[in-house]
């Protein structure tokens, strides 16, 4: 059977993309990474993805003219895969609503906090300040707005009074690398729907229902 196609969009470290590759390589993900695309040459992700054999792109985006054109060449690279789900893992550029149209409810977003608290840059930092007691991980379908789309997955962290950003986020981050396959895993094996804002599995809903009877 021929496991299904995801796209990796990075721009940096790629621990939730080792992540990604520990799953299918310890089979708990059922699918193959066909093209890591970073839009920083020097990424440590895209070293993981040639140590695991996979191919790889760099897409700066000051090569392009417009936005547009840079998300176009995207797009062109992950469609030349033959990717059915694009999940970025650390990627820290916007991508506009025509490449999101263009992968409608297939793009995954891990987010290190639980959203919607703390959208944006720096969202350990943010949690620390506002002095929440409870932070962790989002895993949500990709929208034209930001960390705004329906949530997959999420798991909580304590936050406690000693926490820098970075124990902070060195919790959150184990969190991560347990929900992204998961919810990768979850989205591939489909018989979920979106209803409003929510990402609603029938299967765990009908199991639900079969477990009341
Ligand atoms: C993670 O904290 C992720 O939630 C955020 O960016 C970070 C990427 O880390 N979007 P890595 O590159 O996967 O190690």
């Amino acid at each position: 059977m021929i496991r299904p196609a995801i796209g990796v969009l990075v721009s940096g470290r790629g621990s939730n993309l080792q992540a990604l590759f520990d799953a299918i390589e310890s089979g708990v993900l059922d699918a193959r990474i066909a093209v890591v695309v970073s839009d920083q040459p020097s990424a440590p992700a895209l070293a993981r993805a040639t140590a695991a054999g996979v191919a790889t792109a760099v897409v700066e985006r000051r090569a392009f003219a417009s936005r547009d054109a840079f998300d176009r060449a995207i797009a062109g690279i992950l469609r030349q895969h033959e990717v059915v789900l694009v999940c970025l893992a650390g990627f820290m550029r916007l991508l506009g609503a025509g490449f999101v149209a263009e992968f409608p409810n297939a793009i995954l977003n891990i987010h290190p906090s639980l959203l919607p608290s703390f959208p944006g840059l720096d969202a350990q930092r943010q949690a620390l300040e506002h002095g929440v007691r409870v932070s962790g991980a989002t895993v949500h379908i990709v929208t034209a707005e930001l960390d705004a789309g329906p949530i997959v997955a999420q798991a909580a962290v304590p936050v406690l009074d000693e926490d820098t950003v970075e124990t902070l986020a060195a919790r959150i981050l184990v969190e991560e690398h347990r929900i992204y396959p998961a919810a990768v895993r979850a989205w591939l094996a489909g018989g979920w729907r979106i209803e409003g804002r929510r990402f609603v599995h029938a299967t765990t809903a009908d199991e639900m229902a079969s477990s009341r009877s």
